[in-house]
């Protein structure tokens, strides 16, 4: 019988899914398997009728691998329990149930492994369901944020880096023609990496993530400073986690994601009579076609779980660490926890360096 595996993307989508789904489809008819593409995360087992489609080398004369989002669709809800139905009404089902779905939907696909691209988050919760139906699970970590433990780079963080810097670069543009100072929200939950590395290849000046301190006067002598060299704009890149100078977190409306500390700097630096304005980048960070960087990265992780797959591995994540590919046990993973910046890493050293406010850095 021929071997038949499955794929899913689970949580926030980002640009380099698709590619990671044509690799995997690609490596695995090389080794002349069969693949599935589950839809929306779990949910496309969880519901009835069972929501997936097959995958074949020629679906992908279309070139989906060049764009952004995922062909599967994914949720990052967090929440199984309800579940679409035919008929497009919803049922809600208890664990039990979800239990026998899934395990009901994998017998009737005939899959021996599920590959989950998502967060670590995700993959500990499949790998639950996956044991309880007796198959492998196989992850493969995505994020913006870049804080997925175990590996130096996620999918969709290379992309993301471009997408920010372009918005940099397009903000340089107006603000130099006002005389003005921009301040740029860039996303990454609780981590700076997003905000750092653009902020740098950007050309900002102040740059501010969770993980280092900064102080209100830190951020305003800075922007006296250059505004007193005769340099026309200013840059401030804030990240989404940062807290406010009172110790506060912003949300957005959902009351769960963070978003709105750039308009809180903006009408402080505004009463301390600066021309300022606010820019939220948004889910836009998320999206663009995949940098080479991410499309390589895709296609090393995909055959490493094709790998590992065949080798009859079970519950490992691939990884990146040192320029090369590896994978590790999943609670290795679950252990680490998530990768802030490191306050002393060498690109906070650079950005101090280049005379980049970047908080109060030793
Ligand atoms: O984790 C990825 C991410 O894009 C974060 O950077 C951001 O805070 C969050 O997801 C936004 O989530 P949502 O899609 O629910 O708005």
């Amino acid at each position: 019988m021929t071997k038949k595996i499955g794929i899913l993307t689970s949580g926030g989508d980002c640009s380099g899914l698709n590619s990671v789904i044509r690799d995997v489809v690609f490596a695995a008819t090389q080794k002349g398997w069969d693949v599935v593409g589950i839809f929306d995360a779990t949910d496309g087992l969880f519901s009835r009728p069972m929501r997936y489609r097959d995958l074949k080398v020629a679906d992908f004369d279309f070139p989906y691998a060049a764009l952004g989002g995922t062909m599967l669709g994914t949720n990052n809800t967090g929440n199984p329990h309800i579940q679409k139905k035919g008929d497009g009404t919803t049922e809600e089902l208890t664990d039990e149930q979800l239990n026998e779905r899934f395990k009901a939907g994998v017998q009737e696909l005939g899959i021996s492994a599920l590959v989950v691209v998502g967060g670590d988050g995700s993959m500990a919760i499949v790998s639950k369901y996956c044991k309880m139906a007796g198959i492998s699970m196989i992850g493969i970590p995505k994020t913006i944020d870049n804080d997925a433990p175990g590996t130096d780079m996620a999918i969709g963080f290379s992309t993301a880096i471009g997408v920010v810097t372009n918005a940099l670069d397009n903000l340089t543009t107006t603000a130099t023609s006002h005389n003005r100072i921009m301040v740029a929200e860039v996303m990454g939950r609780g981590a700076g990496h997003l905000a750092l590395e653009a902020g740098v290849a950007g050309f900002a000046d102040v740059i501010l993530i969770p993980e280092v301190k900064y102080t209100y006067e830190g951020v305003v002598n800075k922007l006296k400073e250059i505004q007193k060299a005769g340099k026309r704009f200013g840059l401030v890149v804030v990240a989404e986690g940062v807290k406010t100078p009172e110790g506060k977190h912003i949300f957005a409306a959902n009351g769960k994601t963070f978003q709105g500390v750039s308009q809180y700097f903006v009408e402080h630096l505004q009463a301390d009579g600066f021309n300022v304005r606010a820019n939220v980048l948004g889910h836009i960070q998320r999206a663009g076609v995949p940098v080479p960087g991410d499309r390589l990265l895709a296609a090393r992780f995909a055959v490493r779980a094709i790998e590992l797959i065949d080798k009859g591995e079970n519950n490992r994540v691939v990884a990146y660490q040192d320029g090369e590919v590896t994978d590790m046990d999943l609670n290795a993973v679950l252990k680490i926890a998530n990768t802030p910046v490191d306050p002393k890493g060498s690109l906070v050293q650079t950005a101090k360096a280049l005379g980049i406010y970047i908080g109060e850095v030793e």
